[in-house]
């Protein structure tokens, strides 16, 4: 400890000196949190260079609907085009650089820029721009594309050049969930909860429960991964039975993959956990809060975590989706997006009321808000040293080790 402790006396928050002091099993240091050169990089090396949940397709109905998914100095147009294909754009005009499209969401036949007027069409390309000279090239300045892929109706967009590699990681989730039918989700819910904190440290509380037991107390009340040692044998053995009645693959109890690429890896995760005896889905009473989803006969008492890359986390019930994203503003400012998903012909009064099926997330999620935010509050300090992490913090590890490659690969290391 006196080594790493001397280390870090020096350390400056110059990402490059910041890099090369990171040690495996701890903390990263005060820098990557606080350093508005890091967050510049956050945004350019590892958010612009990987794939972003940013919908559903039940966002777009129609041809011509469309929705914004922003981060960062960032901003996306999603859009379902006149051939009904969705599609993606940077929300940048190709003339002096305006925000093409300022509204949050709604239906439209072209995207006229508001500066001076530059018409796109509705997949991008570029209809229309008033007193050009003759010879300006149309063509060639349409809306810069991002990559698309859908799994069961999510949506997740790159802006990179050359993505991840994703369409492995995708045909391996999608056997896994398929009972679930993702595809006929609608949103039920959607909040946003700001928390003064780094990007990173909201990520990194979601990966890990060591936290779960001090912290959440109605969250653990049913959840059994806030104790790996609560999770007996009996516990396992009631899941897999449940999983089999409701009509889940057994194998998919638990599997991981990860799909490497030359440039980043896309991990791929989808794991089932057993809620505690009583509980068939996250709520207050253990009761279900709206109708099985999918193909589901029975509810399979668990709880079932699916990931397709760090940035985009999903936890399915077996009644409802709940999805997760944690959204830079700026070098200490993250929105924890959250939205809750039912079945697409549940009706609100009828098969499911708010308040019970958004109880368990909100308040979790209040929790999670105060405890990113004292963490940032210490991590501010000069005194901070990173610490040895926990076996239950292992999967922060695995974001750790991306986010070190991806920063590193983007400066030109090795
Ligand atoms: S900036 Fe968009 S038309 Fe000029
Ligand atoms: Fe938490």
């Amino acid at each position: 400890m006196k080594d790493l402790n001397a280390k870090i006396d020096w350390l400056t928050e110059d990402l490059e000196a910041l890099l090369g002091t990171h040690r495996d099993g701890y903390a990263m240091a005060r820098g990557f949190y606080t350093s508005a050169e890091v967050y510049q990089e956050d945004i350019k090396s590892y958010w612009n260079q990987t794939w972003i949940w940013v919908g559903h397709t039940c966002q777009l109905p129609q041809k011509g609907s469309f929705f914004l998914f922003d981060y960062g100095p960032e901003s996306i147009i999603i859009a379902r085009d006149r051939r009904g294909e969705v599609g993606a754009f940077v929300n940048v005009c190709r003339h002096r650089g305006a925000r093409v499209c300022t509204e949050r969401a709604g239906r439209a036949h072209a995207f006229s820029c508001p500066y001076h007027a530059w018409v796109y069409e509705l997949n991008g390309d570029l209809r229309a721009a008033r007193e050009m000279d003759a010879g300006f090239d149309r063509a060639s300045h349409g809306l810069l594309k991002a990559h698309v892929r859908i799994l069961d109706g999510l949506i997740f967009v790159s802006t990179a050049e050359n993505p991840p590699e994703i369409d492995d990681a995708i045909a391996e989730l999608k056997p896994l969930v398929a009972p679930f039918r993702l595809d006929q989700l609608k949103i039920a819910h959607e909040a946003s909860y700001p928390v003064p904190a780094n990007w990173k440290l909201a990520i990194e509380n979601y990966m890990e429960c060591y936290h779960c037991g001090p912290a959440h107390l109605d969250y653990s009340q049913s959840h059994s991964l806030k104790d790996p040692h609560s999770i007996t044998p009996e516990l396992l053995a009631s899941l897999r039975k449940a999983s089999v009645d409701a009509g889940l693959p057994a194998e998919a109890n638990f599997s991981w993959s990860k799909v490497g690429h030359e440039t980043a890896d896309m991990d791929a995760y989808c794991g089932r956990y057993p809620l505690y005896p009583g509980y068939h889905t996250g709520s207050k009473d253990g009761a279900l809060v709206a109708p099985l989803l999918g193909d589901l006969k029975t509810p399979f008492n668990g709880a079932n975590d699916m990931q397709l890359g760090i940035l985009n986390n999903f936890l399915i019930y077996s009644d409802h989706v709940v999805g997760y994203r944690f959204v830079p503003r700026s070098v200490q400012e993250t929105d924890i997006q959250m939205v809750w998903y039912v079945r697409e012909d549940a009706v609100e009064g009828e098969d499911y009321d708010l308040e019970d099926l958004t109880w368990l997330w909100h308040v979790t999620t209040l929790d999670d808000e105060r405890i990113i935010r004292v963490n940032q509050e210490g991590v501010n300090s000069f005194h901070f040293r990173p610490g040895p992490l926990s076996k239950m913090e292992e999967f922060m590890t695995a974001f750790y080790d991306g986010y070190l490659d991806q920063l590193t690969r983007a400066r030109g290391g090795a």
